[in-house]
């Protein structure tokens, strides 16, 4: 059994949709495979199913070692899947950031790894002053990027690492996720981004595998005391 820790990420993206729901399940897969409790918060989620319930808090919860109250687990849920500042302008309830860090320092209480999903990408607005970057700022959380493998993402990918950087934020590592099985020449541009991101690679997750086998690609150095199992 591992000893206890307190630890949480901030999972960004390079885009929208390029599977950071995805790569959470798999970081929440992975984590408990280690031996600690894990739990995925989305803070802000837009757009709901027929049910009323937003899919990616859907699939994080059931990834997680634990179901904690859903207002913890995301405090802001909006109907329309647009940008969130607009859906919180449309429907009437702006992003409280003050809000998020309570719920996500009541989940803290309750697992030792918090996995927390961003909005889009990291600079996606919450309302006219904060965006996803103030709020991984705020929570003092370290960032894990995910790349979506696909034709334009080294631009996306060094933008978003020089843009955590400028704001003097922590890039903890970054993820490959292979979204499209087509991409000439995937290795040429997974060294590319080795070569230039200047963070650890924790793990490519390959195209249309289980969220068991996607966990197995990844390599949690980023937690305290890991060692290889
Ligand atoms: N490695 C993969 N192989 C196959 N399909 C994938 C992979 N990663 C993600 N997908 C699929 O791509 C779509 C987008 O993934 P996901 O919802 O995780 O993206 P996201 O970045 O979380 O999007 P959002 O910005 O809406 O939160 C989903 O249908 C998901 O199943
Ligand atoms: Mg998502």
């Amino acid at each position: 059994m591992n000893r206890v820790v307190q630890e949480a990420f901030f999972v960004t993206g390079t885009d929208t949709d390029v599977g950071k729901t995805h790569v959470t399940c798999a970081l929440l897969h992975a984590t408990r495979l280690l031996g600690f409790s894990a739990i995925g918060m989305k803070p802000v989620a837009a757009g709901v199913e027929k049910d009323g319930r937003n899919s990616d808090v859907v699939k994080l919860l059931t990834a997680s070692s634990i179901v904690p109250p859903l207002e913890w687990v995301n405090p802001f849920l909006y109907g329309l899947a647009v940008a969130p500042h607009i859906a919180a302008r449309e429907e009437g309830r702006s992003i409280d950031i003050e809000v998020i860090r309570h719920a996500f320092e009541q989940l803290q209480r309750l697992a030792d790894v918090l996995w927390v999903e961003g909005a889009g990408g990291l600079l996606v607005p919450f309302d006219d002053r904060h965006n996803a970057a103030d709020l991984a700022q705020l929570l003092g959380l370290p960032i894990i990027l995910v790349v979506g493998m696909r034709i334009g993402c080294l631009n996306h990918a060094l933008l978003t690492a020089e843009a955590i950087r400028n704001r003097k934020l922590h890039l903890a590592g970054w993820i490959a996720n292979q979204i499209d099985p087509d991409m000439n020449r995937f290795e040429a541009n997974l060294e590319s981004l080795q070569t230039r991101l200047g963070t650890p690679l924790i793990g490519v997750i390959p195209f249309g595998t289980s969220l068991a086998l996607a966990a197995q690609a990844l390599r949690l150095s980023v937690l305290p005391g890991f060692t290889d199992l």
